[in-house]
């Protein structure tokens, strides 16, 4: 399958919406990424939470947080990690990679955390140097086959992935990411929606790397 072929797609071409949202949330830039940015450190925030708080983090742990966005799930993180920790957040978009630089300006001074261009596919981590990866709303932009490849070649055995998306983002069953994340090579894979009063239920996998 390539790489292409194995990312669902949403449907029809975008219209000028569809254009707008991408530039706030999907690829965000510009104006429009920068106040994108700002609705999603605010709208996300228990999300990233919930993912910081399922990936057993301990002081000395490496995390490559993928698609971080404006860097509240960095910030969570590194809370955890620190001192002897490292957080390594990656995201294509300059936009959000300069939101996240300022929010983490204190740990990346003190050399605890660093915002890299990179996506899900190519993180440019070494192989299996790190203990968890992380992935909040960003699994609908992934190409799925290299992305979940890509998760497994990063983390060391024994490393976890933890990951979760709005629902209604995702443009195929999400039962699709437990198959994704098994065929790259996961075990113990959970998968399960949390329903939320405000929003489509949280879709949230769990998988680890065999040790
Ligand atoms: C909806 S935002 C989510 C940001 C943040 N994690 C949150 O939940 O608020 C999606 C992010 O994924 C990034 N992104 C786009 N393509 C990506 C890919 N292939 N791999 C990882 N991240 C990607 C975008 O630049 C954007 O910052």
């Amino acid at each position: 399958m390539s790489a292409k072929a194995d990312r669902p797609q949403a449907g029809a071409a975008p219209n000028g919406l569809m254009r707008v949202l991408d530039a706030a949330f999907g690829h965000p830039r510009g104006l429009a990424g920068r106040l994108g940015g700002t609705v999603m450190a605010w709208g996300n925030r228990r999300q990233e939470r919930w993912a910081v708080d399922r990936a057993e983090l301990r002081p000395g742990h490496r995390v490559i947080m993928v698609g971080c966005g404006p860097g509240v799930g960095v910030a969570l993180a590194i809370e955890q990690v620190f001192p002897s920790g490292f957080v390594r957040g990656v995201d294509p978009s300059a936009t959000m990679r300069a939101m996240a630089n300022r929010r983490c300006a204190g740990p990346i001074a003190a050399g605890a955390v660093e915002i890299s261009e990179g996506t899900a596919e190519h993180t440019s981590c070494t192989d299996q140097s790190m203990d968890v990866a992380i992935s909040v709303n960003n699994v609908m932009l992934w190409e799925r086959v290299p992305g979940f490849t890509e998760m497994f070649r990063a983390l060391r055995p024994g490393g976890l992935l933890v990951l979760t998306v709005h629902r209604h983002v995702l443009p195929d069953p999400a039962d699709n990411l437990r198959t994704h994340a098994v065929a790259a090579g996961f075990v113990d894979v959970t998968l399960t929606e949390r329903r939320r009063r405000w929003n489509s239920p949280a879709v949230e996998l769990i998988a680890r790397r065999p040790r």
